[in-house]
Formats: structure tokens, C-alpha cells, sequence
């Protein structure tokens, strides 16, 4: 980890992706570990489905051979800068920017970076990231090389008061390359209106980003309608079922709306497993009982059947009796027989 701003080719960051290819599948491994495994261990605020929109969208992105650095502004300890740097591909930084210990920067009290903890988290659950801390107010970022960065996505979630807010929107204008995405946090949270405050400044002052999708406690905006237009499709496809409404109209564009949906949350999917594993040995004990009680029945078909054999073996027999010649002629004594019985009774 080192703390000096990006490489500065002096390339117009808009003029879309410097493409290396498509990333290899090697470096979603540890994205994928890190989503069921790790992210419930890290302090912070995320949701498991945001977190697995976000890193899917990245995938995508170096599917589609997109290549560019990876930042959030905002880091707190690490909870989803851990996705960003683990889909970050060989050759792409991961930029932390985020006060940490100069927290009387941290005006509104938003969360509190701690770089300890942060790199902590960094060395267990993306050891092999290229991470790159900025331990900075974003406010100061301008006078950082941080400029000269080309990024492909960008959280933003540092300071939560509108100044701060419309400043970072502009950091990552200045910064994205074309169809990269920026997720900006607590975007409908009553108790940071300054987020809604700032975007809105950001968009009356002129700010080209385009919204197109609210994730669980995010908004996600690129560079351009037509990037807009991909990503609602894309997220369409894939999250079906966290899909509650399409085309909302927001500030300067439209969005979809995506809630939570448990199937998605990829610790919970680990958990679902082990939920589809005990329903399967349930089941495993139901044929099995229901193998015996398949027995048991034909056992007792097998009883009834021979008392049936014995119950009309033994009609026919007193049939037999009742025409035989001597039964005919006991019948009067049978008669008094009964009669006695009866004045007995
Ligand atoms: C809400 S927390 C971030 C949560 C984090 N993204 C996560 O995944 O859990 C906000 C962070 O922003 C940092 N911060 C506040 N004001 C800042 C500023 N002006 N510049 C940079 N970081 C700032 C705080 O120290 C804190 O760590």
C-alpha cells in the first residue's frame, strides 16, 4: 500500500476506456469469498444485495473490457471498498480516500475512517489489491494528483453535507472514463438530506452525470444516456427479482428502483445451501418412512386378504351344515332350546 496519487498519463480520462483486454476469471475469486464469507465481518453500511449489484456491475465492466481505476471516497473500514478493490484487475489501482485520524475534517460525523482497521481488513480479505490510500479530505483532493486517475467506478460516501457532496460529484465527473459508474450513498436518507442537497446543487450547477438506478441506499449514475441506457438493461437482466419499479423520474434522468431481495444476499445464499441440504435429508427420512410404511400396508393386505379366505371358507361351511339333512331335523329342539333361553333371559 503506498499513500502517492495515480500515474498521470496525461490522457483525457472522457475519452473512454484505455482497454487491456477483457480481465481473466482469476481475479473474481476473492470477490466472490469475500461477498459470502468476509463482508458480514467488516464494520460499516452496506447492504448484501447493493454489494452484490455493485460487484457484478464490475465484473461486467471488465468483461466488457472497460479498464480503469476503481476509488471510494469515504471509506470508513473498508466494507465496500473491499468489493471495489477485489474486482479491481491485474494492472487497475483501488483508491482510498478517506480522512481517517484528521476526523475534525469529518464535519457532519459521518461514519469515522480508521486507517488501522482499514488496512487491517485490506490485508486479510484483498491481499493482492493495489490499493492506493489517499488519507485526505475530499475537499483537498484537487491539489492531490488525484486528477489524473481514470476511474471506472467511484463510491462516493465521504462527507454527507451538500458542499461536500456536489464537490465529490464533480471529483468523479472530472474522473470517470465513459460508461463508468458512480454509486452515490445515503442519497434518500432523512437523516443525511445534505446528499439529496448537494446532488441536486450538482445537477442545477450543470453536472453531466445521469442517474439510472437506485440500489439499496444508493444512487447510480454514468457518464451518458446511452450508458444509461445499458446499465438499466444490464440490471434488469440480472437482478430480476430485486426489480420493484422501472423509469422513475429523477432530478436529471429516470431510474429503477432495486430493493433488497434475500437472494441476493450472497451470506444468506450460503445459508440458504445449508438450508437445501437439511430439506433434502428431511426428504431422504420421509421416503424412507414412507418405504416402511409401504410394507406395513402390504403386510396388512396380506392379513386381510387370508381372514377373507377363512371369513368365506367358513360362510360356505355353515351353508353346508344348514342344508345337511341333520340340521333339518334338530331344528324343533333348537326351537325349544331358544324358547327356554329366552324366558331364562
Ligand atoms: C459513512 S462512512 C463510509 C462508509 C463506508 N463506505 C462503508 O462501506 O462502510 C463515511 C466516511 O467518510 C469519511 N469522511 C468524512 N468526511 C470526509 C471528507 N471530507 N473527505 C474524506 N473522507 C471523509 C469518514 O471518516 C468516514 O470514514
Amino acid at each position: 500500500m503506498d499513500t502517492h496519487a495515480g500515474r498521470g498519463d496525461g490522457q483525457d480520462p472522457r475519452d473512454g476506456p484505455s482497454s487491456n483486454g477483457p480481465a481473466t476469471t482469476a481475479v473474481f475469486t476473492g470477490l466472490s469469498s469475500y461477498l459470502e464469507l468476509g463482508m458480514t465481518t467488516v464494520e460499516g453500511w452496506l447492504s448484501p444485495t447493493a454489494a452484490c449489484i455493485v460487484g457484478r456491475l464490475l465484473i461486467e465492466q471488465a468483461h466488457t473490457g472497460l479498464r480503469g481505476d476503481v476509488c471510494e471516497i469515504g471509506v470508513h473500514h473498508g466494507k465496500l471498498f473491499l468489493v471495489l478493490a477485489n474486482a479491481a484487475a491485474p494492472g487497475e489501482r483501488a483508491v482510498a480516500v478517506d480522512v481517517f485520524g484528521d476526523q475534525d475534517k469529518n464535519v457532519d460525523r459521518s461514519g469515522c475512517g480508521d486507517r488501522v482497521v482499514f488496512e487491517q481488513n485490506i490485508a486479510r480479505y484483498a491481499p493482492g489489491a493495489a490499493v492506493e490510500i489517499m488519507p485526505v479530505s475530499s475537499l483537498t483532493l484537487r491539489e492531490t494528483g488525484f486528477l489524473s486517475h481514470r476511474f471506472r467506478f467511484i463510491s462516493v460516501d465521504g462527507g454527507h453535507t451538500a458542499p461536500t457532496v456536489s464537490n465529490d460529484l464533480r471529483l468523479a465527473e472530472q474522473t470517470l472514463i465513459r460508461g463508468g459508474v458512480v454509486a452515490l450513498d445515503d442519497i434518500l436518507s432523512s437523516h443525511w438530506t445534505g446528499v439529496l442537497t448537494g446532488l441536486a446543487r450538482y445537477v442545477a450547477a450543470g453536472g453531466t452525470l445521469l442517474p439510472f438506478a437506485l440500489i439499496p441506499n444508493k444512487l447510480l449514475l454514468t457518464t451518458d444516456a446511452a450508458s444509461a441506457n445499458l446499465g438499466r438493461a444490464l440490471l434488469r437482466r440480472l437482478f430480476p427479482l430485486a426489480s420493484v419499479k422501472r423509469n422513475l423520474e429523477f432530478l436529471s434522468g429516470f431510474v429503477d428502483l432495486y430493493e433488497d431481495h434475500p437472494y441476493y444476499d450472497r451470506g444468506n445464499y450460503a445459508n440458504l445451501r445449508l438450508a437445501l441440504d437439511d430439506a433434502g435429508r428431511e426428504r431422504d427420512a420421509l421416503l424412507t418412512r414412507l418405504d416402511e410404511a409401504r410394507v406395513d400396508v402390504s403386510e396388512l393386505r396380506h392379513a386381510h386378504d387370508e381372514l377373507a379366505v377363512r371369513h368365506e371358507a367358513a360362510e360356505a361351511r355353515l351353508a353346508r351344515l344348514q342344508a345337511s339333512t341333520s340340521w333339518r331335523m334338530t331344528g324343533p329342539l333348537r326351537g325349544i332350546v331358544d324358547l327356554l333361553r329366552g324366558q331364562r333371559g
